[in-house]
């Protein structure tokens, strides 16, 4: 069925495990992430930037998401990541996006409050769910990891007065992860995000998932992470297998024959990954 944010992550902290949230790169990936959840037999977030969502189309996009929940029979929220023009936001919650993040990481504190609560308001009265950030989640450059002293991490007094003014769904955590390290792995500090859960009593999101150690998963999920964001991990995969594939294959055979190997492979990752997002603690784990 399709479902939105705050319905996935309430099932997640019902059951104490985390919410896969996907980034899809094109319509071919697509329908086996959302089979491979429904093989796991958990819930899964399907994840796109506004670029993304503008070359295949919002509502080409929410269409094809919601045919797919409906006759797989898989609980599947459409989420918009990282988004700062409230007209791109505006574009996918119209078209039926059933959840977006507002990224107002690198404004002044209370100017990160005022546009995440207009998209809040937004976004709410349509039955959408909103995802904030606060502090830094670094980035990099093909894997090396960004410079410890540029990072800024998520104070837990800012969290309990930025959840408090907006109302926000869920918040995204800067707690040492970075976006796009896939040949290294991150040192999350989980001591803070101890601190932040405390605190806080929304779902809390990491960012940057391709670069944190699957050993850390457990420790992340006891302590509030409902939604845990992979990208790239799909991406280089995807393409790695798509050139092997392409170089291999007479051209003109079908393109069935290069792009199926690269959506199988996307499909074992998401599997491997929603596995142990469950939990082994986890009830619905321990149905498998
Ligand atoms: P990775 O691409 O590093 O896995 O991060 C995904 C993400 O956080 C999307 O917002």
């Amino acid at each position: 069925m399709y479902k939105t944010l705050k319905e996935v992550t309430q099932i997640a902290e019902e059951l104490n495990m985390t919410i896969g949230a996907f980034n899809t790169h094109n319509l071919e990936m697509l329908p086996e992430m959302i089979r491979a959840a429904k093989e796991k037999g958990a819930p899964i977030i399907i994840q796109t930037s506004i670029d993304t969502a503008k070359y295949i189309g919002y509502d080409l996009m929410v269409a094809v998401v919601k045919e797919i929940a409906n006759t797989e029979m898989v609980d599947v929220a459409l989420h918009l990541d990282h988004a700062r023009d409230f007209n791109e936001i505006k574009a996918a919650i119209d078209a039926g996006y059933s959840s977006v993040m507002y990224d107002g990481s690198h404004l002044p504190f209370k100017e990160n409050i005022a546009k995440t609560k207009a998209v809040v308001e937004y976004a709410h009265a349509k039955g959408v769910s909103v995802e904030g950030e606060l502090g830094t989640i670094g980035g990099t450059e093909e894997g090396i990891s960004v410079a410890e002293d540029d990072k800024v991490y998520t104070r837990p007094e800012d969290a309990v007065e930025f959840v408090k003014q907006t109302d926000i769904d869920a918040l995204a955590i800067a707690i040492g992860t970075n976006h796009g390290q896939f040949k290294s792995k991150t040192e999350v500090n989980i001591p803070l995000l101890k601190e932040i859960h405390a605190v806080v009593d929304v779902p809390l999101v990491i960012h940057g998932g391709t670069g944190v150690k699957e050993e850390d998963y457990p420790e992340l999920i006891n302590n509030g992470i409902r939604k845990f964001n992979v990208g790239t991990e799909l991406l280089v995969n995807w393409t790695k297998v798509a050139k092997e594939s392409f170089g291999e294959t007479e051209v003109n055979k079908s393109l069935r024959h290069n792009v199926i190997p690269a959506n199988l492979a996307v499909k074992e990752i998401v599997k491997h990954k929603i596995g142990l997002f469950m939990n082994v603690d986890s009830p619905l784990a321990m149905q498998k």
